[in-house]
């Protein structure tokens, strides 16, 4: 895909699209920044640019400023642009454009303007590092809890979803249907992947979002200093990695224990987990450049503090939605945990927590905290509901009447468990008998583990096989199996009396209980997987 094109005096032309920062080859040239007239509507659209106000007034208005910034090797070319008239279509040109590079040097070829020029120093400005400059006067926004009838909703995507089972509109809770979830291969397409909120979706401007570090000092003191970023600082300060990671909740299979007895939550089936790319940047190079927290897994802060998330949606059990994970996963070279921007190589969508996201691989989806605006080092885990009050695996004699006083005793949840899935046949459902049939579903391991070995049953556990075929890929520089396995088995025939049941190991030889574990939450079931009553019939009778 192709926003529009960048070019330098000798002509070449570089196709790109405004999610990436644009590393510009022969920059030491004149830069032009030339966007195809026809395509005018489509790129201002992008949601990577968003203008200060809306597109049709942008339009109207003619006058507008506006920010890139671009990697040069180890220096960065920004460049403040202005709109021109929407009867040419170019929305600037070399006349409106006015690069210099972060060091200070100009970009020869360039007139001065000095409206962009001022633009462009503002945005150099506000990139402070406090670890370097020493406490910065950054004040980030705070969040009001309101009352549950007063979450908008107003604003959400709309979404056209024939594929999904939808649990809830408001807030939009859908898991896929399973077997176009397997179907769908080894990467599951953004429009299918599960999503899981707990409040409306909010409506945030790249060109304004700021992210603030926070850094609660070791000493014990309460001092809290901050530094801001911008999405430009994000995207273009710090190298960008790709990640192939399976989110899961930890609600996936509540349908199980809600069958036993009572528990609260989202009535989740088997399909709350899906498999993306994602891309942006390593959390530990930010809190290292940013915080100056050390990268040596012994030092004391690191072995004891928490990364706290806090988000810029409005939920219904708090002021926002927050989490934390240990410092030292966030620190750990192959923990593998991102500040993501894109997701299977396009901008994050408002669903899956555009402009920005923590990616935290092989542990429950809980903590890959979407549409982030706060990160901060801190002693303690965060205070958040979602990190306090939810999450837990209580025991099984904690109900709604005793639950209150459990929470504090009952450990957050972090490394998903092992967990195996069928995914086609589905129960009841009428299949061919004039063929074999093939049996497929997903298994996931937490922490980084591999799936070791899926064995199969269709006589309801008296004997087992392995899978004919199971396709998993470790991390191709960390070496960890942050994705799913998906696996299949071919049988000749099923007896509609018996049960086709899923196990996996994991490559600890952690396997599956034989029957679901209740709690009050319903999180974490991940018993073996039954299928029943699967009839086969002649193709004529289906
Ligand atoms: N982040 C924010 N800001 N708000 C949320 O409601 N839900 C969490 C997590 N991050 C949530 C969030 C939960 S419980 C899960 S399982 C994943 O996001 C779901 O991510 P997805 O909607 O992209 O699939």
């Amino acid at each position: 895909m192709s926003w529009g094109t960048v070019h330098d005096e000798a002509g070449l032309f570089v196709p790109q699209y405004f999610s990436n920062m644009i590393p510009i080859a022969n920059a030491s040239k004149a830069v032009e920044l030339v966007f195809d007239a026809n395509r005018t509507a489509e790129i201002l659209s992008n949601p990577m640019f968003q203008p200060d106000i809306s597109v049709s007034d942008a339009m109207a208005r003619n006058s507008n400023t506006y920010s890139f910034r671009f990697n040069r090797g180890r220096d960065t070319l920004l460049v403040g642009a202005s709109y021109c008239s929407a009867s040419t279509g170019r929305v600037c040109h070399s006349a409106d454009i006015q690069p210099v590079f972060a060091s200070g040097a100009a970009v020869p070829g360039f007139g001065q303007t000095g409206d962009d020029a001022r633009f462009v120093h503002q945005v150099e400005d506000r990139f402070t590092t406090f670890a370097k400059t020493g406490p910065s006067l950054v004040h980030p926004p705070s969040h009001e809890r309101v009352h549950e009838s007063q979450l908008d909703y107003s604003h959400d995507p709309t979404r056209d979803l024939p594929s999904f089972i939808v649990h809830a509109q408001t807030p939009f809770n859908a898991e896929p249907r399973l077997p176009l979830l397997v179907n769908a291969g080894q990467i599951t397409p953004t429009d299918i992947f599960f999503k899981r909120n707990h409040g409306p979706i909010p409506d945030i401007r790249l060109e304004s979002h700021k992210v603030y570090i926070g850094l609660q000092h070791p000493d014990s003191s309460p001092r809290l200093d901050w530094a801001e970023l911008s999405m430009y600082d994000i995207m273009s300060r710090w190298p960008k990695v790709t990640v192939t990671a399976s989110l899961q909740c930890a609600g996936n299979r509540r349908d199980g224990l809600a069958a036993l007895k009572e528990v609260k939550g989202v009535i989740w089936g088997a399909g709350t987990i899906s498999n993306a790319t994602w891309s942006g940047v390593r959390l530990a190079d930010v809190l290292r450049d940013i915080a100056g927290i050390p990268t040596d897994l012994s030092h004391d802060m690191v072995r004891d503090f928490h990364v706290s998330f806090e988000a810029d949606d409005q939920v219904h059990e708090d002021a926002c939605y927050g989490s934390s994970i240990p410092l030292r996963k966030a620190m750990d070279p192959v923990g593998d945990v991102i500040l993501a921007y894109e997701m299977n190589g396009k901008p994050l969508t408002r669903d899956h927590g555009f402009p920005l996201r923590a990616i935290v691989p092989g542990y429950i989806g809980a903590r890959s905290v979407k549409f982030l605006q706060k990160i901060i080092v801190q002693p303690e885990e965060s205070l958040a509901f979602y990190q306090r009050r939810d999450y837990k695996i209580l025991p099984p004699w904690v109900n709604s009447s005793n639950v209150e006083s459990s929470w504090d005793s009952a450990a957050s949840l972090n490394e998903m468990n092992v967990q195996c899935v069928i995914c086609t046949p589905l129960e009841n459902e009428m299949i061919s008998s004039s063929a074999p049939v093939t049996i497929k579903g997903y298994a996931i391991a937490g922490g980084g583990k591999g799936i070791y070995r899926v064995e199969i049953s269709i006589d309801g556990g008296s004997t087992w096989e392995p899978v004919d075929r199971m396709e998993q890929h470790p991390d191709r520089k960390s070496g960890m199996f942050w994705a799913w396995a998906l696996w299949e088995k071919s049988v000749p025939r099923i007896r509609p009396s018996s049960e086709i049941i899923a196990r996996a190991y994991d490559s600890s030889g952690n396997m599956q209980p034989e029957t679901p574990i209740w709690n009050h939450r319903g999180v974490m079931n991940n018993a073996w997987f039954r299928v029943k009553n699967v009839t086969q019939l002649p193709q004529h009778n289906l």
